[in-house]
């Protein structure tokens, strides 16, 4: 689904389809009366007929003879001013319905809607970003392809001269985002058979080179050079081979401090020699999603032309039980030069992100961000809906809380008080991995922070976030919206 911004008078547009967005009452917008005018008063006749519910997203077909050769009526729902949600609702329905018509192309008035304390470039930010949803499809395993085509196939959103500019970079700015989004969704959705460490490095070469951004690989061989004992206490057990991905775009031309992300890149755990129940075991192919966010950002950012440098950092392994596998109760030294006392080697997240957060210190980042699939234990505690956010930054926590509402995908801020350091006290080793069941999700980010010294840092638990179970299993591609839209609101600093 293609959109684009068109300066129209609704009235001449022309079209397969057109959007028509019918508020409290069954009262038309400007745009709305004109198209209802230069159909000779079909639309409100349709409206007169009750044949439309007021509920936000239901739909009405009108067919039109002219240029437009259908409307779509669609409610906006019953309060005053539409909310943000029952916009978001109305634009889905309308697309829904609109891709179940013959029409190959619409014209949306969509976002003539008012919207409670939402302005045009949101609303037009809103259609992009729910379109693009609505027409993902995963079917690259698939020698079947689904028969029905996604439609509408191109959606131009009418403005008017004064504000098409701005809604061109808005809409723009959307559509990168769902690049980014899109890329994130399909490297979480491939199985771990298909994507290894190497390929999420190929992944990134691929991308270095279509847009211009620098690339590095580290093997095994350079891992164990730079002593990174934890990362390769994770790796010992698999087969595959472990990758650690720089990726570096300089939108500032490379003066001054980058921002580092760092991307939790597990392509499979099986919890290794603490093995996971069988159970539901499938979903830990998507435990390499803070990976594929941070790549996704990145591909966002660049199209983007963001001017600043970030430094994107993805440690990329395996978690497998074998006969060379690290063993509970193994001590091993990370980079940091710091020992830790594997006590579990599921929780073996915090290990690979740990050497990663040494090794960003060479970039002299102004500020690192990193992004795991870490804990079940922040699902427990936030659910599906927010992120978890991790920082002893007030200014940062601040940032991204923001950034996350702007987006429409949301963290919450949890403690990371020294008060939970104490749980991972270890007998053997300057630290344990793992600190008990009691506030889980905060020992693990107390357990990075101790490795995240000399830059400003948070930490975004995306355990609860990144994918969806069940009948609609699959990738979500969060946070790149978040993290984009943090970036953004750097870049114009
Ligand atoms: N990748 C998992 C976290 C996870 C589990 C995310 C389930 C989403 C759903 C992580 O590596 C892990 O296994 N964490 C352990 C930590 C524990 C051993 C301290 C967990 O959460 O159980
Ligand atoms: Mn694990
Ligand atoms: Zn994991």
């Amino acid at each position: 689904m293609q959109f684009s911004t068109r300066i129209t008078a609704p009235g001449r547009a022309r079209a397969g389809c057109a959007l028509v967005p019918v508020l409290s009452g069954g009262k038309l917008t400007d745009g709305g009366k004109a198209l209802d005018q230069a159909s000779g008063g079909r639309l409100s006749r349709a409206l007169r007929s009750g044949d439309l519910a007021p509920k936000a997203g239901s739909t009405l077909l009108v067919p039109l003879d002219g240029a437009v050769a259908r409307a779509l009526l669609v409610a906006l729902g019953e309060e005053r001013e539409a909310s943000a949600k029952s916009f978001q609702e109305a634009v889905r329905g309308g697309l829904r319905a609109a891709g179940q018509l013959a029409a190959d192309d619409a014209v949306s008035l969509l976002h003539e809607a008012p919207v409670a304390q939402r302005e045009l470039d949101w609303k037009l930010r809103a259609q992009v970003t729910i379109g693009r949803e609505l027409a993902y499809r995963f079917e690259a395993l698939k020698t079947k392809r689904e028969a029905h085509p996604v439609r509408p196939k191109r959606v131009v959103l009418a403005v008017a001269s004064a504000q098409a500019r701005a809604a061109a970079a808005a809409v723009a700015q959307a559509g990168a985002i769902a690049d980014g989004v899109d890329l994130a969704k399909n490297l979480g959705n491939l199985p771990a058979n298909r994507c290894t460490p190497a390929y999420l490095a190929d992944t990134a070469r691929k991308m270095a080179r279509e847009l211009g951004l620098g690339v590095e690989v580290l093997d095994e061989r350079k891992m164990r050079a730079l002593k990174m004992g934890a990362l390769l206490a994770v790796a010992r057990g698999a087969e595959e081979p472990p990758k650690l991905i720089v990726l570096r775009y300089r939108g500032a031309g490379g003066r001054g401090a980058p921002i580092a992300l760092v991307g939790k890149g597990i392509t499979f755990d099986t919890g290794g020699i603490s093995l996971k129940p069988a159970a539901e075991m499938d979903e830990m192919k998507f435990d390499m999603c803070g990976a594929a966010a941070v790549l996704g950002t990145m591909r966002a950012i660049a199209q983007l032309k963001l001017k600043l440098d970030v430094v994107a950092v993805v440690p990329a392994t395996e978690n497998m039980p074998s006969g060379r596998a690290t063993r509970p109760g193994d001590v091993v030294a990370s980079m940091s030069g710091q020992t830790v006392e594997i006590l579990n080697t599921d929780a073996e997240g915090r290990l690979i992100l740990c050497d990663a957060l040494t090794y960003v210190q060479r970039f002299e980042p102004s500020v690192v961000v990193d992004v795991a699939t870490l804990t079940g234990a922040c699902v427990i505690a936030l659910g599906h809906h927010h992120s978890g956010l991790f920082s002893e930054h007030d200014d940062l926590a601040a940032e991204l809380l923001a950034a996350g509402q702007e987006a429409g995908d949301t963290c919450w801020r949890m403690p990371l008080d020294d008060d939970y350091q104490e749980a991972l006290k270890s007998p053997f080793a300057d630290m344990a991995n793992v600190g008990g069941r009691p506030a889980g999700s905060v020992t693990a980010a107390c357990f990075l922070s101790r490795f995240a010294k000399g830059y400003d840092w948070a930490h975004l638990d995306i355990a609860g976030t990144a994918w969806k179970s069940g009948a609609n299993k699959g990738a979500t591609g969060r946070p790149v919206p978040l993290l984009t839209r943090f970036l953004i609101a750097r870049a114009q600093g």
